[in-house]
């Protein structure tokens, strides 16, 4: 099973920068099992490429008077097929709540859009012992009333709070163990044992060799070094070769 490798620019590059990323990006990157999430306005520039176009961010509603919201089934009818729901900064700074998250997730697999669905713990929790409890409310209540078909539509991505831009990741054996920890709620919760799950975090060129000897996992949440061609071209080629 080929391993999915997300790029999550965020609030970055500006027109004159997203040019010059288009120019090696669009030329190298040629998966279906790579997914670039751009600014959303810059993501008509992004479609018809040899890889697929995601948001970092979708609405819950379809249609309507939302300002400055962008809707699932807008994105989908554009050819755009993927939606990161749930992001860490999201839940953070606009403080969206699983219950709101499960409801994101719901409008985009109806909108034949698949979602990418962060989950993480802050450094405060992790100190605290609270890890394993703050990952296991986060899956079942984000994914709450889901069946396997739209379990099979979705991918988790493991995201430790602490982890995101800071160049600190969780050992691998740490990681593994999540992985599979996340995989088991799953199925204990929702009988669906082939659930996808992503790691994220400071994931760059020089941890990727390392990083891709974890055994179970499906792929990468790739933030800061996505932004840099190199860096993302050659995350790619690990992640991809096995
Ligand atoms: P990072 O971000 O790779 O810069 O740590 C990952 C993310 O936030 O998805």
């Amino acid at each position: 099973m080929k391993k999915l490798v997300v790029g999550n620019l965020k609030m970055n590059l500006d027109f004159n920068e997203i040019a010059d990323y288009l120019k090696i990006v669009n030329s190298k990157v040629n998966s279906p099992h790579v997914v670039i999430c751009p600014t959303s306005i810059y993501v008509p520039y992004f479609l018809n490429n040899n890889y697929r176009v995601g948001l970092q961010n979708v609405c819950w509603i379809d249609k309507g008077a939302y300002t400055g919201e962008v809707s699932p089934k807008q994105a989908s009818s554009m050819g755009i097929s993927y939606a990161i729901v749930g992001h860490s900064e999201r839940r953070q700074y606009f403080k969206e709540t699983d219950e709101l998250i499960n409801q994101k997730i719901v409008a985009a697999l109806k909108n034949d859009l698949r979602a990418i669905v962060c989950v993480g713990e802050t450094l405060e929790e992790r100190k605290n012992l609270k890890t394993d409890q703050v990952i296991k409310n986060q899956v079942i209540n984000c994914l709450k009333n889901f069946t396997a078909k739209q379990l099979d539509e979705l991918v988790i991505a493991y995201e430790p709070i602490w982890a995101i831009g800071t160049n600190r990741t969780p050992t691998i054996e740490e990681i593994e163990k999540m992985l599979t920890y996340i995989k088991s709620i799953v199925n204990a919760s929702f009988n669906y044992a082939g659930v996808k799950v992503l790691y994220g975090g400071s994931v760059n060129e020089n941890n990727i060799d390392e990083l891709n000897k974890i055994k179970n996992i499906d792929g990468y949440l790739v933030g800061g070094a996505a932004t840099k061609p190199n860096a993302f071209l050659k995350i790619i080629e690990v992640a991809l070769q096995g």
